[in-house]
């Protein structure tokens, strides 16, 4: 069948994506084709178009369908397929995401509760996935815990700053200007510091009596990761989980000596690849989805020949809710 989708022939800004018709194959053995209603809008889509990120953004033959995730209905099954059936609404975290329609693996695919409308789910799906894995099990977050934030009332921040805040976590969270830092007080944070007017580490020292924070999860990067080394308490764990900022590059290792620091770079896919891992992922964080729990608001909602705006949205700093595309 026939599909739109937004590819790429060459890394580069957000002109680099267009929307053109492509040729979508049957689905392979193994795979189900979605018929794609709410796509999620993610900082990894910005790596993937720009290119240079490395790790698992790595440089795919060209041109590539953008996106890494959707929610949709299945409108066909591949050979094999007999757990799963057509109409069904599912989310799924893959490739290709940003089409009409998307042939995906059955195990990339999560069955979504009527209580998670498509949109919250496009928005958190991905993010909330992480947000699971980054508190319940990289680091057990826990009541005592005292957890720092970068870039709080960002997508990421939005849902780490609450669920942490549900597991009796104190949540100090990080963010670049006095509107952002009222949105982060709205979701969970404690304690919220503009980075932009003040001096994170030096402020986070004192709010833990000169200890440190137990935790810091780091989606900015380059502009916050060597000085979050400063403000971790002994033997805790620096999580530099993104680069929005870009990436951080080499450092001496020397830097986590003296403080015993733990420091670790993942990726989502190393967390939901075992099939009961990532059933166990998912049920966590439908409970909190739809049990009311947290506050999921959503950005704009663009069609998908917008994708290019999205972008731009996203990476101006200037977005406190995710954005979807609606194809
Ligand atoms: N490793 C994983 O498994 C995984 C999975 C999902 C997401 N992530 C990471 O999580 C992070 C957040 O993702 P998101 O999609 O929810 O984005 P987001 O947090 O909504 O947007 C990124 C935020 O980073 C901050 N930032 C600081 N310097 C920036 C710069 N130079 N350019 C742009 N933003 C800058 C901005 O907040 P302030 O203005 O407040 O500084 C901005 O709002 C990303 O780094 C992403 O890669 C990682």
């Amino acid at each position: 069948m026939m599909t739109r989708a937004i590819r790429i022939h060459r890394h580069g800004g957000p002109e680099v994506m267009q929307l053109e018709e492509v040729e979508l194959p049957e689905p392979d053995a193994g795979q189900v084709r979605v018929k794609n209603t709410c796509i999620g809008v993610n900082y990894a889509d910005i790596y993937e178009r720009e290119g240079d990120h490395g790790g698992p953004h790595f440089a795919k033959e060209m041109p590539i369908t953008m996106g890494h995730m959707a929610v949709g209905i299945i409108d066909a099954l591949g050979a094999g397929v007999t757990d799963r059936h057509i109409g069904e609404r599912v989310g799924y975290i893959g490739p290709n995401s940003y089409a009409g329609h998307t042939n995906i693996p059955v195990a990339r695919l999560f069955r979504l509760p009527d209580a998670v409308p498509d949109t919250v789910a496009g928005g958190y799906l991905l993010r909330g996935l992480t947000a699971e894995y980054l508190l319940r099990r990289l680091y057990k977050v826990q009541p005592g815990t005292t957890a720092l934030v970068h870039a709080a009332a960002g997508g990421m921040g939005l849902i780490l700053g609450q669920w942490g805040s549900l597991l009796g976590a104190r949540m100090i969270g990080t963010v670049s200007s006095p509107q952002k830092a009222q949105v982060a007080r709205a979701h969970g944070y404690d304690t919220v510091i503009n980075y932009s007017s003040e001096d994170f580490a030096e402020r986070t020292l004192a709010e833990t009596n000169g200890v440190g924070a137990d935790v810091i999860y780091d989606g900015v990067g380059k502009m916050a990761f060597l000085k979050s080394l400063d403000c971790i308490r002994p033997r805790g764990m620096v999580v530099s989980y993104g680069t929005a900022s870009g990436n951080v590059g080499e450092f001496d290792l020397q830097r986590l000596h003296s403080k015993s620091i733990v420091v670790t770079r993942p990726t989502l896919r190393s967390w939901i690849a075992d099939p009961d891992e990532a059933a166990t992922a998912s049920k966590a964080l439908f409970d909190v989805l739809s049990g009311g729990k947290l506050h999921t608001p959503i950005g704009a909602q663009l069609p998908l020949d917008q994708a290019a705006a999205a972008h731009h949205q996203l990476a101006s700093r200037s977005v406190t809710a995710p954005i979807v595309l609606i194809p």
